[in-house]
């Protein structure tokens, strides 16, 4: 955890950032343009299943992709689901939004990495969407997370997507892991705030572009919002469970609540609710590994 944010202006850094860093962003493709969709769906105050599904149906191959995936072993059904409004009714539509999801951010997420220890063959993946899928629970119950669900899900898809061309530059690990400063040393920024940028360029919404940023700064930080710490209570979760990092994945630990009072304080939640977040975390979690599988 880092105890500062480093900038208070966002842009105030840019002097010490490898110009082919920032050259190399500015190729990369943008957002795909459903995932600005469902966000703007989310915020309008009456939305419909029926909306999602004219935003997905739009894209052709969006819509195979994911009615590939809710006909895989994953969902067990008695039935083929031809369309988008009967997956909606026959897996629902928080699972749909979720294949959606990973389908559409996948060339940023399904890569291996050379210098960052998430497992080969999906580590970074299931990371990214844990801390999405946890992100989304805390955010739905916590009054000062400062995200949305739907934006707390995005943020935690992206929060280390940075790391994608960040790796490319770091020295030689020597066992060590990385850390922001390793970071820093290598580009002039760390992932949190070259994520930052990133986002900013595919015009993500600020909630959003804030979170991604502050995910890695204490609780105890008053400068930072909410939506870093929801984003950081989320990956503590997932680094417990040892989603996408570790031998295996283990659902099964604890989590005291002790470890956790000066987050939850900091984003409205009392102690009492923490068991039952940490169950709908769990629960949400449980899939993870088989749903990288049949995205594929
Ligand atoms: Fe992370
Ligand atoms: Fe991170």
């Amino acid at each position: 955890m880092n105890g500062e944010r480093r900038t208070d202006h966002p842009d105030g850094n840019w002097r010490n950032v490898r110009f082919d860093v920032l050259e190399r962003i500015d190729k990369l493709p943008s957002l795909s343009t459903v995932v600005h969709e469902f966000l703007a769906l989310s915020r309008q105050e009456f939305f419909t299943a029926a909306d999602f599904e004219v935003i997905i149906s739009k894209d052709q191959a969006l819509t195979a992709r994911v009615l590939k995936v809710a006909n895989s072993g994953l969902y067990a059904r008695s039935r083929t689901v031809p369309s988008i409004a009967e997956a909606v009714v026959l897996i629902g539509l928080d699972t749909l939004k979720r294949i959606v999801y990973s389908v559409s951010t996948e060339g940023m997420t399904r890569k291996d990495m050379t210098h960052y220890d998430y497992n080969p063959g999906g580590g970074f993946w299931m990371h990214s969407m844990a801390v999405g899928l946890g992100a989304r629970v805390f955010a739905s119950a916590a009054p000062q997370g400062d995200l949305r669900p739907e934006e707390a899900f995005v943020s935690g898809l992206l929060h280390d997507v940075a790391k994608l061309i960040i790796d490319d530059y770091l020295p030689d690990p020597n066992g060590e892991k990385v850390s922001l400063e390793t970071e820093h040393a290598a580009i002039g920024l760390d992932h949190a705030e070259l994520a930052e940028y990133m986002l900013k360029l595919w015009n993500l919404p600020q909630a959003i572009t804030d979170a991604v940023r502050d995910h890695h700064v204490d609780p105890s930080n008053t400068q930072c919002g909410g939506g870093g710490i929801l984003l950081g209570l989320a990956e503590q979760l997932s680094d417990l469970w040892q989603v996408g990092r570790g031998k295996e994945l283990d659902l099964g630990k604890d989590a005291p609540v002790e470890r956790y009072l000066p987050a939850l304080e900091r984003i409205g939640l009392v102690p009492e609710a923490w068991d039952s977040l940490v169950w709908d975390v769990r629960h949400e979690l449980t899939n993870i590994e088989e749903l990288y599988h049949q995205t594929i």
